[in-house]
């Protein structure tokens, strides 16, 4: 299904068509689509580059998929219970290079996500992120070591039925995409002060 943005300003086509579907399909997703969405993570910017992002990748009908399904609450299992993929993000908490504490490890592992949900559009998948899950099962799960932290979930497929959806689901599924305006964000010389750019 399209929901495109009602954008202000002219913006790329994949952004434009991006949003997080909660109707999926069960066809499967094609060995080298997902391959072009994880090559986009790899190539996302951070902070000395260190690339903090991991990536657990479950697909349905492996053990993987059914362990990440089982970290997400109730609520995100009943509509992420159809993606074929799941993945878990996360990320590395200090700097290889010194051992220091990378402060930016959350904010550079969800830029390397924002690349996989965009690379999706352009494979003709949808991906959804999750911060609804169970960070300290996943790391007892998965095994993930102390220097690493589950920072959330994202669920990558095909567009579905929509009117499979539960209805609350449904009601949110069909209605409008909405955003504050920029003149709520960009500011100019002191917080809160508007700028002549919107
Ligand atoms: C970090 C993060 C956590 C989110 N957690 C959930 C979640 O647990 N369950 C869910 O259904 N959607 C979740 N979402 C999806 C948001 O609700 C959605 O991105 C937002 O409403 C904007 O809609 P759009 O992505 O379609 O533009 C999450 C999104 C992000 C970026």
């Amino acid at each position: 299904m399209k929901k495109p943005t009602n954008n202000n300003y002219p913006i790329n086509e994949l952004l434009k068509h991006r949003w997080s579907p909660r109707a999926y399909s069960e066809k499967p997703v094609e060995t080298e689509k997902f391959q072009s969405i994880l090559e986009a993570a790899r190539w996302a910017p951070s902070a000395f580059n260190e690339q903090p992002w991991r990536f657990i990748v479950g697909v349905k009908g492996d053990k993987t998929w059914d362990m990440i399904l089982e970290t997400l609450v109730e609520w995100n299992r009943q509509w992420a219970g159809k993606a074929p993929v799941l993945v878990l993000n996360i990320g590395k908490k200090t700097h290889t290079r010194n051992g220091k504490n990378n402060v930016t490890f959350k904010y550079d592992t969800g830029q390397a996500v924002a690349m996989m949900v965009t690379e999706a559009v352009n494979q003709g998948l949808f991906g959804h992120q999750m911060s609804g899950f169970d960070a300290k099962k996943a790391a007892e799960l998965f095994a993930i070591p102390d220097d690493y932290q589950a920072i959330t979930v994202t669920a990558f497929g095909y567009y579905g039925n929509t009117d499979e959806l539960p209805e609350d689901m449904y009601k949110s599924e069909i209605e409008e995409r909405k955003r504050r305006s920029l003149k709520e964000l960009v500011f100019s010389g002191k917080f809160g002060e508007p700028s002549n750019w919107v």
